[in-house]
């Protein structure tokens, strides 16, 4: 079934959304509105992470859209991430998640991403994970920005099957090597940067289809990641933007236009391990939670 309910049943049966909201790069108090609006408007996924600095936004924007919309709790999917600087042992992550339940607001979340494989530590933080996932306050657990070697090395590991890996995907970078691995795994593969951060908007290729389906470019561009099948969580702080994003449902790209989307691929990833291979809080991006957060609590 097409649309903002149509989930995919993950490798623990768990089912998950096909499309949510994002809010990368957006302080608390953007973060509760975006995500209000979008459960307000039929989202189901909410997406974020530690490293965002806005869990609490996202709290306070999922109260309040469940206030709105009349939902449960147990409608939406919701997914966060271990930040890099608190990986390590078992009481490390266990007390990094559940410092991140209490800003959510949140007893249990539906998703667990380890954000980056940070070299050192992934596996001793998986295992973590996994024993969280145990526990039940995480209904699947998964990982991000994972290239082969390391799944190869995560998977001789684990004793879970992660769920999930998120990866930068949108018409310039496509990751096809990672997206069949991983598929030949049951792992299912998450699009953040779905518009290539806003720069595939402008693609030509993407504007005459714009053009010939009578849509947006971004409308354009997640209606072929839909097409292809990869889970997508699209960022954006505009309402009117927030519910365009979703109106993709009704209608479809010919197999020859998803193929000319398919032929836009360079393999060029926007961010990549050399700026994430750090571990407490030293290295580009450390002080990401400051930049985006803000001080006011929710
Ligand atoms: P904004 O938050 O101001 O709407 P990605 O998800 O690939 O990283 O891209 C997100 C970027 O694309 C954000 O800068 C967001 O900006 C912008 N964006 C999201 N949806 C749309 C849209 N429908 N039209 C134009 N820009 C959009």
């Amino acid at each position: 079934m097409d649309g903002l309910h149509s989930t995919i049943t993950l490798n623990n049966g768990v089912k998950m959304p096909r499309f949510g909201l994002g809010v990368w790069k957006t302080d608390n108090h953007t973060s509760r509105d975006s995500v209000a609006t979008a459960i307000q408007n039929g989202y189901l996924g909410i997406d974020t992470a530690r490293q965002y600095g806005n869990e609490q936004g996202t709290g306070a924007g999922i109260k309040l859209g469940l206030e709105q919309s009349g939902l449960k709790r147990s409608d939406l999917f919701v997914t966060t991430k271990l930040y890099n600087g608190e990986q390590g042992n078992y009481d490390q992550v266990s007390r990094a998640f559940e410092n991140q339940l209490k800003d959510l607001g949140l007893d249990y979340v539906d998703l667990y991403l380890m954000h980056w494989p940070v070299d050192k530590t992934y596996l001793e933080s998986y295992h973590a994970m996994e024993r969280l996932y145990h526990e039940g306050k995480i209904r699947a657990i998964g990982v991000s920005n994972f290239d082969n070697d390391r799944m190869r090395k995560l998977l001789d590991e684990a004793e879970i099957i992660p769920a999930v890996n998120q990866m930068e995907f949108n018409p310039t970078n496509q990751e096809h090597g990672i997206l069949e691995f991983d598929r030949s795994h049951k792992i299912e593969m998450t699009a953040w940067s779905p518009l290539g951060g806003g720069a595939s908007l402008t693609d030509p290729v993407i504007e005459a289809l714009a053009k010939k389906y009578g849509r947006s470019t971004a409308q354009i561009i997640l209606r072929w990641e839909w097409q292809r099948n990869i889970i997508t969580v699209v960022k954006s702080t505009h309402g009117k933007r927030i519910i365009q994003n979703s109106q993709i449902f009704d209608f479809s790209l010919s197999a020859e236009d998803v193929q000319q989307i398919d032929k836009l691929d360079q393999g060029k990833r926007a961010l990549w391990y050399d700026d994430f291979q750090w571990h407490n809080s030293k290295g580009a991006f450390a002080n990401s939670i400051d930049q985006w957060s803000d001080t006011k609590k929710y």
